[in-house]
Formats: structure tokens, C-alpha cells, sequence
């Protein structure tokens, strides 16, 4: 059985009492602490950068997954590798034909690396970097906002994505963000996600190590 872990996205967490959140969702059962970085310009929503990443690092050492939502992202990934990200995605919508490059110059930083794509993006565009990659992400929603519907036409692209994954025999994660609930997590797992984010639905709930749990097991 493929490992299920869970990575609640920080974006929906109260930014007034930052660390303490950190800590408490880590204490809480959470796999990975989901970060998503916006600029305002990929995407229409500014959310927190570096600094912010590097002034939550000490309240835990949960996994920091940061998914990078900004334009030209090879000349922000050392900040956010010196910020205390474990892994870094980026978009291959964000990075075009310089996609392979980012991906090996985020490893090359001794951080783990991914690449994500849009809902409307096919998975052949990243067909050819899945061997740089540790973790793939696959979008559900337009990214930009938490709290939006889940998009079902990604399904049959969750399949696809994991066939491709097994052909290279490697352990690679296969990350699904955006508008997952209780009602379609088991939907998402059975086409072969295995990496959950989940921001509204486990920051909505008041135990939030009961909807963890439930995310994981359902
Ligand atoms: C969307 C972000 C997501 C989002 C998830 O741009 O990449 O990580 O915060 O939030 P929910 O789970 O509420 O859709
Ligand atoms: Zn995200």
C-alpha cells in the first residue's frame, strides 16, 4: 500500500499567531506543512515569501513543502531553500522551456524538487522532467485562492500522471491540491494521489487532528 500523507495548506492557518499554528499542526498528525508562495502576478493574490518561511522554520521540523506560484522562480529558489523549504515546486506554466533547469538548480541546493501543473495543463508538458522530480503536483483548482471547488477533470489526469510515475521505477510523490474534502479525498487516492493538501477543509474544522486522520484513512 502506497503511504498517504497528509499536507495541510498554511495558507488557511491565522497568520497573527504563525508559529504557534506550525506547531500545533505538526502536534496535530500532519505529514507535510503545505506553503503556498504568491506574487500577485502568476497568480492574482499575494501570500508571504521567504522571510516568513524562515521566521516559522524553528516552531517544528514537519516537512516544509513549498509550492512556488511566482514568475521567474530560479531567481527566488535559493531564498527559499536558505529559508528552510525541504521541497520546492514550480510551475511548469511559470518556467516554460526553463523547467528542467530549475528543477536540477533546486536540487542542486540540496532541496527536494517538483514540478506542478495547471488543471488545464496536459501531463505530457511534464512527461520529460518527471526523472528530476521527487514529488509531481497536479492542481485541482486555478491556483490563487483557498477554499475553491475541486475541478473533477483532473481525475483521469491523476491516473495518467501515476502510470508514469510507476514506468520509471522511482519513488515519486504525486501531490493533488486544491478543493479537497472528505466527500472526493477517497476519489483522488484511488487514481493514485498519495500526497494530500488540504487547506479549508482541515483549517475549517475545530479538530484538526480528527480531520487529518479521517483525510488519511477515508
Ligand atoms: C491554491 C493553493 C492551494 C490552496 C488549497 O492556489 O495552491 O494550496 O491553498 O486550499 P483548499 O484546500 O482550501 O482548496
Ligand atoms: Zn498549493
Amino acid at each position: 500500500m502506497r503511504k498517504i500523507k497528509i499536507a495541510p495548506s498554511f495558507l488557511s492557518a491565522n497568520f497573527s499567531i504563525a508559529g504557534e499554528e506550525v506547531k500545533k499542526i505538526t502536534e496535530n498528525g500532519a505529514d507535510l506543512l503545505h506553503l503556498d508562495v504568491m506574487d500577485g502576478s502568476f497568480v492574482k493574490n499575494i501570500s508571504f515569501g521567504p522571510k516568513f518561511i524562515k521566521e516559522i522554520r524553528p516552531y517544528s521540523d514537519i516537512i516544509f513543502d513549498a509550492h512556488l506560484m511566482i514568475v521567474n522562480p530560479w531567481n527566488y529558489i535559493r531564498q527559499f531553500a536558505e529559508a528552510g523549504a525541504d521541497i520546492i515546486t514550480v510551475h511548469h506554466e511559470a518556467c516554460g522551456d526553463r523547467l528542467k533547469e530549475t528543477l536540477k538548480a533546486i536540487k542542486d541546493l540540496g532541496v527536494k524538487c517538483g514540478a506542478v501543473i495547471n488543471p488545464n495543463t496536459e501531463v505530457k508538458e511534464i512527461e520529460s522532467v518527471i526523472d528530476e522530480c521527487d514529488m509531481l503536483l497536479l492542481m485541482s483548482v486555478y491556483p490563487g485562492f483557498g477554499g475553491q471547488k475541486f475541478i473533477p477533470d483532473v481525475l483521469p489526469k491523476i491516473e495518467q500522471a501515476r502510470k508514469l510515475i510507476e514506468k520509471t521505477g522511482k519513488d515519486i510523490d504525486l501531490q493533488i491540491d486544491g478543493g479537497i474534502t472528505k466527500e472526493n479525498v477517497k476519489l483522488v487516492k484511488d487514481a493514485g494521489a498519495n500526497v494530500i493538501v488540504a487547506g479549508s477543509t482541515v483549517y475549517n474544522e475545530p479538530d484538526r487532528a480528527k480531520v487529518i486522520r479521517e483525510l488519511r484513512e477515508m
